[in-house]
């Protein structure tokens, strides 16, 4: 489906990391972002590029009000929780917020005759037990999740494709491997509260904002004995919602596609990057593995490129890690901002 230039695609969730960078791309690709977001995680100093409106995904009468008011023909869904951990403590709120709260855009999609949906998945639908394999994980992979926030982004993809074949829609959704860097322009960029992820957290331990990293395990299966992820820069992953949004789909038609490079980075590679561009070394210690971590998550990402035509373009591991560091030295938001006024200086 053409979108013609002009159109409003709605960004639910759009004030968050991968969200806003897909905003923006959006906006470059003439098209105008509504930026749907409840701002609980997300930050109002990421929405640049578009309209916001202030609206949780499970509020039926908000995400009515938005699509109407803003004559919204198509639909990018990041709005949900991510953190894998807090999903083992708390999955009732996984479950609402991520399916439930899809089964609450879809049908106000479906009542404003809104057809096109991208929705944002994971590389957790997979959920490779530690005795997997290194090779690349191709879509049609058996699905295990490991974690309640693996589940419930499968059980929303089963929902979109079902109600694609009962009611018409075409959606596509994106099973992203590991979201990394950040814009170029430094504008906007990762903030999460708490983070959790391994090249923020590198980057504090090496600029002295943070604490010494701790490395989940050294006794994996890989050649270094640490994980191996597949970084996609936060740019290349913007781009893949473009060429889902406007790839042609029959009526109902539902595709599920990974978003990764092919390539497997252990977290070793991945702290002497961060110390390469910081020019020092990144202090850390070899701690126990983190409960639910596989061994390798590496996306065959053939599908993406045979679909969507999408490859990076920008995902080599010091492109990504270049890009954070502009973005850690300088946050324009969240918790890093304070003590970047530290960092800058060093
Ligand atoms: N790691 C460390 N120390 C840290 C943080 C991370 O060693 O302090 C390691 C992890 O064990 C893992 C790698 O660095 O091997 C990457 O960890 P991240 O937390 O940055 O990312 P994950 O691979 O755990 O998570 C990503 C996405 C999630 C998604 C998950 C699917 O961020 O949204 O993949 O497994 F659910």
């Amino acid at each position: 489906m053409a979108i013609s230039a002009g159109s409003r695609v709605m960004i639910t969730g759009g004030a968050g990391y991968i969200g806003a960078h897909t905003a923006k791309a959006v906006a470059e690709m003439g098209l105008v972002p509504v930026v749907y977001d409840s701002l609980s995680s997300g930050y109002r100093e990421a929405v640049h590029w578009g309209p916001f409106f202030h609206g949780d995904i499970r509020d039926p009468l908000a995400l009515r009000e938005a699509l109407t008011l803003h004559d919204v023909k198509a639909v990018i869904h990041f709005a949900g929780l991510i953190e894998v951990g807090r999903s083992v403590a708390r999955p009732d709120l996984f479950w609402d917020h991520n399916v439930s709260g899809t089964t609450v855009l879809l049908t106000a999609m479906r009542e404003r005759s809104v057809e096109r949906l991208v929705f944002s998945s994971s590389a957790a639908v997979y959920g490779q037990d530690d005795v997997g394999s290194l090779a690349p994980i191709p879509e049609a992979a058996f699905k295990a999740p490991a974690s309640p926030y693996g589940a419930t982004k499968l059980a929303a993809e089963w929902l979109i494709e079902a109600q694609c074949r009962a009611y018409g829609l075409s959606a596509v959704a994106l099973r992203y491997f590991n979201a990394a860097g950040a814009d170029p322009s430094g504008l906007i960029g990762e903030a999460h509260d708490p983070e959790t992820h391994l090249i923020p957290l590198a980057f504090n331990a090496a600029l002295g904002g943070g604490r010494p990293l701790t490395v989940f395990g050294q006794d994996f299966g890989t050649p270094d004995g640490t994980c191996l992820r597949d970084y996609v820069h936060v740019q290349d992953l913007a781009s893949a919602h473009l060429a889902a949004l406007s790839v042609e789909l029959p009526r109902g038609g539902f595709e599920a596609v990974n978003i990764g490079t092919g390539v497997g980075r252990s977290v070793l590679e991945v702290i002497e990057a961060v110390s390469r561009a910081v020019g020092r070394p990144v202090p850390y210690s070899i701690g126990d593995r983190r409960a639910g971590d596989p061994t390798s998550l590496v996306a065959d990402p053939s599908r993406a490129l045979a679909l969507l035509g999408w490859s990076p373009k920008r995902s080599t591991l010091d492109l990504i890690v270049g890009d954070a560091f502009q973005w850690e030295r300088s946050p324009r938001y969240g918790s890093g901002q304070r003590a970047s006024r530290i960092k800058t200086s060093v």
